[in-house]
């Protein structure tokens, strides 16, 4: 069976859509195999410029998203340059302007809170122009609605929404959801995953658990 996930386009003659990992250059950005992000907007392989956005190397921040993940047009990862100190008694970023104010060129991260890396975990759907930032983790299996601003961590198989984003629903009952926590379909072989996409999409739970 030939699975394209080598490919930047996984469909013939659309280009639109990718396979995210194949366009990332940072080594502060990791994206897992299957991951897709579609856009009609702009060119999908510009994500990085696009899409993560105040993420600058001097703070070292990771974004890290898992596996088979859904990332839809226009979804934003906003890093921690974007917060200017709340510590100060003003939010103009004087120590961005080191030169114009005497201030240390060394102390030019002070211009901002530190809140900390961006954490998506695998098979996580991300909805239209929805917004992460920085610090926030999401669990695997969850969904974050059409343009939610996601403020604060969203467990595992959680629907979250809105601005800022609450939790809307739990996608399965408990015991559904800690069996899909424990299986991690998405860390088995190709071949396996091909084996079961009828259990997975029919919800077939048992079929998964018995799955070799
Ligand atoms: C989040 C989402 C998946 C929820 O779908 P759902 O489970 O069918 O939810 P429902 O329509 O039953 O709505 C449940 C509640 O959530 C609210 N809700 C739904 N989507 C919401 C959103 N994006 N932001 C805030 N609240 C939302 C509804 O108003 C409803 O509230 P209520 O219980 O007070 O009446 C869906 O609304 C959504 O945003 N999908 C993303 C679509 C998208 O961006 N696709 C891009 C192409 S991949």
């Amino acid at each position: 069976m030939t699975i394209p996930v080598k490919q930047i386009y996984p469909r013939t003659g659309d280009k639109e859509t990718i396979y995210l990992k194949h366009v990332i250059t940072n080594p502060n950005i990791t994206v897992g195999d299957f991951t897709m992000y579609n856009d009609f907007v702009n060119d999908p392989a510009l994500f990085e410029k696009n899409n993560v956005l105040y993420h600058y190397p001097i703070n070292h921040d990771k974004l890290r998203i898992g596996k088979f993940c859904s990332i839809a047009c226009g979804a934003k990862f906003l890093f921690n340059s974007a917060n200017h100190t709340l510590s100060s008694l003003s939010t103009y970023p004087f120590p961005l302007f080191f030169e114009e104010w005497g201030l240390e060129k060394k102390d030019v991260t002070k211009a901002w809170d530190h809140k900390g890396d961006i954490i998506i975990g695998n098979d996580v759907w991300i909805g239209y122009e929805a917004v992460i930032l920085a610090g926030v983790t999401i669990g695997d299996g969850a969904i974050i609605g059409t343009r939610a601003v996601v403020t604060k961590d969203v467990p595992p198989y959680t629907i979250a929404g809105g601005v800022p984003a609450k939790p809307i629903k739990r996608r399965f009952p408990e015991e559904i959801i800690s069996a899909l926590l424990e299986i991690q379909w998405w860390n088995w072989s190709e071949e396996r995953i091909a084996r079961n996409i009828g259990a997975i999409q029919s919800g077939n739970i048992e079929q998964l658990k018995q799955s070799m």
